[in-house]
């Protein structure tokens, strides 16, 4: 997916972007996935921003790159008028992670906004404002995942005062930042990658957001989920099969009525990550689909009729379709 990344070094020397008129925001958040997709974050910052003409799809890159070869993974991912429309410029010497940054428009979602430290002076006051600092992992807000995420915790929060909050694959801690801004309770935030999880201990810092904990980890199945649990809500923004691996581990950690929000997926594969979960009792409530991207939110059985629940699910024919397509919307599930 996109923009998972290592944080690369600041370069010193003069540095080049690539330009690429989007359009609409659609057409933008498309080429910005497609381009995040081909190049090697280490090298390369893919970002948009909103100018007076429309939509521009920027990459930046922090060595001078090979224009043809540029032109042509531009080709392959988005297609031959992309390519040509391609604009080389050479940069001064500057911090190029901070000029990308500086393209990147805040995103709102819900109670939310997610922005960078240059606009940090134009939150609102009735928004909860994440700052995310310039060095790259996953999670700016510009994903249609990460944005369904927010949206869902945003409409979960209205309702629940979680006390135990657990969020897997942190990324740059965006969701984690986001729970534990709202909840002031403990959150416990994990990644896979080391560099990611440092990101996020930076960005928890940059938003003095104490009482969240980040570890780096694969999985659940360190001692350190055990001792925090049982969790009332989970944010598992990953992809279909880590998620579905998830599911049985995950399971045993949630307290019973416990929220999960699951992203990562394509709206085409939520049945299949639901299937998982299903197995275990949980049941669909409701669903965030943005950009085709879908997020979920389950809900575990309550009290101890866990077990009871997952059986029946088991037994029960399959879920429903998640096809349903509502932009930015939030979708009730019909219970029977
Ligand atoms: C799509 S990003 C989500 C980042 C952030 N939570 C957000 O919503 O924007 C997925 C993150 O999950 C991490 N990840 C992937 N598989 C994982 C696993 N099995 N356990 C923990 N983290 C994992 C990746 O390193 C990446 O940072």
């Amino acid at each position: 997916m996109s923009e998972a990344a290592d944080a690369p070094d600041t370069p010193q020397g003069p540095t080049v972007v690539a330009r690429l008129p989007a359009g609409a925001a659609d057409a933008a958040r498309t080429l910005l996935d497609q381009l995040a997709e081909v190049f090697d974050a280490s090298e390369a910052v893919v970002s948009a921003y909103d100018g007076s003409s429309g939509w521009t799809v920027a990459i930046h890159f922090n060595a001078a790159p090979n224009q043809t070869a540029v032109r042509a993974l531009v080709g392959l991912a988005a297609g031959p008028e992309a390519a040509n429309a391609l604009a080389f410029e050479t940069l001064a010497a500057e911090d190029w992670v901070k000029a990308s940054q500086e393209g990147l428009k805040p995103v709102e979602a819900g109670r939310f906004i997610v922005h960078s430290e240059h606009y940090r002076t134009s939150v609102r006051a009735n928004r909860v404002g994440i700052e995310i600092g310039t060095a790259f992992a996953f999670g700016t807000g510009h994903h249609g995942t990460t944005r369904g995420c927010l949206l869902a915790l945003d409409h979960l929060l209205k309702a629940h005062r979680s006390r135990r909050v657990l969020d897997i694959g942190t990324g740059t801690g965006v969701l984690a930042i986001a729970a534990a801004r709202v909840l002031r309770r403990p959150v416990l935030a994990s990644d896979i990658d080391r560099r990611a999880a440092r990101v996020a201990r930076e960005n928890v810092q940059r938003n003095r957001a104490p009482s969240v904990t980040v570890i780096h980890a694969a999985g659940l199945g360190t001692r350190r989920f055990r001792d925090r649990a049982p969790f009332d809500l989970v944010l598992a923004n990953i992809l279909l099969s880590p998620l579905q691996r998830l599911a049985t581990p995950m399971a045993r950690l949630l307290a019973p009525g416990a929220r999960v929000v699951l992203s990562g997926l394509l709206t085409s594969q939520a049945s299949a990550a639901l299937a998982s979960y299903r197995q275990h009792g949980l049941a669909l409530e409701r669903r965030v689909v943005l950009d085709g991207w879908s997020t979920l939110i389950l809900r575990a059985p309550s009290s101890n009729l866990t077990h009871l629940a997952a059986s029946a699910a088991r037994m029960t024919a399959p879920s429903p379709p998640c096809g349903e397509r509502a932009r930015g919307s939030l979708q009730r599930v019909a219970t029977g």
